[in-house]
Formats: C-alpha cells, sequence, structure tokens
C-alpha cells in the first residue's frame, strides 16, 4: 500500500541524508582547518618569542648586595645624575625598605632602581601607577616624575611572611630648588629622621 502511495519517498529520504552528510563534512572540514591555522598561530608565536632578544634583565647577587655594586648602603637613596634626572636606589627585605623614606623632587625625571635582600616583596606608591616587583637577583628598574610635592605611602603588597603588614615606607617629593640646595651638600639624600 505504501509503495503505490508515495513511490518516490526512498529517494527524497536519500537526498536528506546526503545534505546531513554535506553538512557535516563541511563542518568537519571548518574544524580542521581552525585546529591547523590554531597550530600554525602557536607555532608561529612560539618562533618569533624564540628569535627576538630578550627585554633587558639585570641581575645582581642579593648575597652581597651590602659588600659591592651600587647596592652598597652608602649608595642607597636619591642621586642627582649629570644630566639633572635623579636615581633613586632602594632595597626591599623583610620587613622594611632602606631607606624608609625616598626624597625626591617634584617635575625631575626620576629613575628607580630596586631590589630585594631576601624574599619577593612589592614596592608600590600610593596614588600613582608605579608598582614594581623586587625579586631576589634582579632590579627592578622604572621612570617617573611627581609633578607637585607631597607625602606618599609606599607599602610592600606581595605577602613576605608574618611581618608583611608591618612593611612599609614612605616617599617625600618635595620642591626641586630645595631638593638642588640639599644636593649639594650631600650626594645620597632620604628623609629618614
Ligand atoms: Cu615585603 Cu610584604
Amino acid at each position: 500500500m505504501t509503495d503505490s502511495l508515495s513511490p518516490a519517498q526512498p529517494p527524497a529520504q536519500d537526498d536528506g541524508a546526503d545534505r546531513v552528510e554535506r553538512v557535516e563534512h563541511r563542518w568537519a572540514v571548518y574544524a580542521i582547518v581552525l585546529m591547523i591555522l590554531l597550530v600554525a598561530m602557536a607555532i608561529l608565536a612560539g618562533l618569533q618569542q624564540a628569535t627576538l632578544p630578550q627585554s633587558l634583565v639585570e641581575t645582581v647577587d642579593p648575597r652581597t648586595l651590602h659588600l659591592a655594586g651600587e647596592f652598597i648602603d652608602s649608595n642607597l637613596g636619591s642621586a642627582v645624575e649629570p644630566d639633572g634626572s635623579v636615581t633613586v636606589r632602594a632595597i626591599g627585605q623583610q620587613y622594611s625598605f632602606t631607606p624608609e623614606c625616598i626624597l625626591v623632587p617634584a617635575d625631575t625625571p626620576i629613575t628607580f632602581r630596586v631590589t630585594s635582600r631576601d624574599v619577593v616583596h612589592g614596592f608600590l606608591i600610593t596614588g600613582t601607577a608605579i608598582n614594581l616587583m623586587l625579586v631576589p637577583g634582579y632590579v627592578a628598574s622604572l621612570p617617573a616624575r611627581f609633578q607637585t610635592p607631597g607625602e606618599r605611602y609606599m607599602p610592600c603588597h606581595e605577602f613576605c611572611g608574618v611581618g608583611h603588614e608591618g612593611m612599609w615606607g614612605r616617599i617625600k617629593v618635595i620642591d626641586k630648588a630645595a631638593f638642588d640646595q640639599m644636593a649639594a651638600t650631600t650626594k645620597r639624600l632620604n628623609c629618614v629622621k
């Protein structure tokens, strides 16, 4: 009975199955092309990274900071460079910064150079974008400029042990003329009392 009523149905079903197969085939091709593309991108990105030169990494021996090199105690603090800019060298250690109060002039190019004596510490100046991670063995360096005089806090923001919460310092930005006057007689400045 069905034979006489719908003689064309079996071919129609075949058409439907063919169409489904074609669509599935197309999706499979898309998926494979996409996978090949992603793998190719990963390979290219890896090759590019492997061939590019490393960004500047400065190392320093945390065990001998106090004995030699730019982080000896007498060289810490703010120093005026021949070009008029100021370099600030500081160290983080469990659980303080040296110097604990950093003194810098307003409206002057400043370079922070900071490292750690023991474990990872954080160096952050509140109200600014200055935010460094102090990793023992490496020098964290950052250019900065403070437009106006004022005082800001400098908390350690990387958990560094039981005394972490008590590890913080201050940074005092003073008038450029006043700073230059002090720098005329003192080679390394800070505001530790
Ligand atoms: Cu140093 Cu937290």
